[in-house]
């Protein structure tokens, strides 16, 4: 490894941008979003709500929250381009997050001289549109077309179902969308604010970011989360199956955090949602079942990594959630898009105003001095 004191392998403890949108303190569990703490915004905004602080730094009032949202609402239809793409990666099997990812490239294609405003609103209300979409055609389902007149989680789960969802459903969903709205510099951020940062174009920046999110060691990791509690079934496999898994060296998806050291405040506002909503349907057993594997977990990751403080991070209680809310396992990391592309965008309106082209340097520990040799001698 490189002896230059200044390399971080992982970018720890490193500043590269200023931002009034979200605040992350991993050692009091607090995280701060435009000047929210997240509990109080997350069970009471509407989405929409918080798009519009992350894009303009103010909640809006009435008048223009309705504007804001009918305006949205207004690019709801994909272009045609788009609707052709996801019928062709449908034929492949592509996974939803490599289709969203092909999407999104095709989200600006109507809009193209538009502003940046009129962009952020066109990727941000494409999102949900092209998710359901993909997964009826994957799922050789007839495609439902958009409907105005609900709100833009509403829409989601009308175009993935074919039913307007109740209240409690929508909220649940919401208060997700909402918690994973933003969340400091994490690694799909870090990526849209590195495209932007180069001139580049909106589009492009979410693209690149929807790539970065699609890893497990990011927001893949709900649906392995899911899985594994779903594999163990039942509360007296938890000990068993858990110390299995970490002898093996493998990871337990859902905990642990690059800066969060005590527990996710984001886990704590979904679990609680998760509650409400399996309380609701009358079946709280999944609910039960996964907090015992939670306590499991943790008594387990402090056995075999004593010190690291390995906690349970948002992705566990998502998947629930999003469970609970009806949604199937792989479009969860795509759900998890429709959330964040609000924060990414703040974050590439904010690198506009402010920032610089991110150009970080490499410690070069290859060989030095070689002599060519003609390709007839190798
Ligand atoms: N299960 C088991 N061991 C773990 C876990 C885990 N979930 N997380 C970290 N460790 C161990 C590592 O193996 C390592 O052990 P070692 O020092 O004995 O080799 C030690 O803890 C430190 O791990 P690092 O990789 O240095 O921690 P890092 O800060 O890079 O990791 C990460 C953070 C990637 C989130 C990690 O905890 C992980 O892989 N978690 C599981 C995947 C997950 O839940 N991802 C979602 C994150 S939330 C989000 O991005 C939205």
């Amino acid at each position: 490894m490189s002896d230059d004191p200044t390399f971080k392998p992982g970018l720890e403890g490193v500043v590269a941008a200023e931002t009034e949108l979200s605040s992350v303190d991993g050692q009091k569990g607090e995280l701060i979003i435009a000047g929210f703490p997240l509990e109080e915004l997350a069970a009471n905004a509407r989405f929409e709500e918080v798009c519009y602080l992350l894009w303009h730094g103010e909640l809006p009032d009435q008048p223009t929250l309705k504007t804001f949202r009918t305006t949205m609402a207004s690019y709801r239809e994909l272009p045609a381009a788009t609707f052709s793409l996801l019928a062709e990666a449908a034929k492949h099997g592509a996974s939803p997050m490599d289709a969203l990812r092909m999407a999104t490239g095709t989200f600006d294609l109507d809009v193209a001289g538009e502003s940046d405003m009129v962009k952020a609103k066109a990727i941000t209300a494409r999102v949900p549109p092209a998710i359901a979409t993909y997964w009826r055609l994957l799922n050789d389902r007839e495609v439902i077309p958009p409907r105005h007149d609900l709100s833009r989680s509403s829409n989601y789960l009308y175009m993935l179902t074919g039913e307007v969802p109740g209240p409690e459903t929508v909220r649940g969903l919401e208060t997700y969308l909402n918690t994973v709205s933003d969340h400091g510099l994490n690694a799909s951020t870090f990526a849209a604010r590195v495209i932007i940062a180069t001139e580049s174009d909106m589009v492009s920046a979410v693209t690149g970011a929807i790539g970065a999110l699609k890893g497990p060691l990011h927001g893949g990791a709900p649906g392995p989360a899911l899985d594994m509690v779903f594999e163990i079934g039942s509360a007296d496999r938890a000990e068993t199956f858990i110390r299995e898994k970490l002898d093996r060296g493998e990871r337990l998806m859902g905990f642990g955090h690059r800066v969060y050291k005590v527990r996710d405040p984001r886990a704590d506002v979904l679990a609680r949602a998760a509650e409400r909503m399996y309380r609701a349907e009358g079946d709280m057993a999944l609910y039960e079942l996964a907090k015992h594997v939670e306590a499991t977990a943790i008594r387990l990751l402090d056995e075999c990594k004593p010190g690291r403080n390995l906690r349970t991070n948002v992705e566990f209680y998502t998947a629930l959630l999003l469970h609970g809310i009806g949604l199937d396992t792989p479009i969860f990391t795509p759900t998890f898009a429709m959330g964040r592309v609000a924060g990414w965008i703040g974050h590439c309106f904010e690198q506009q105003r402010n920032g610089r082209l991110i150009r970080p340097e490499s410690a070069y520990i290859g060989q030095k001095g070689r002599q060519w040799v003609p390709i007839e001698q190798r």
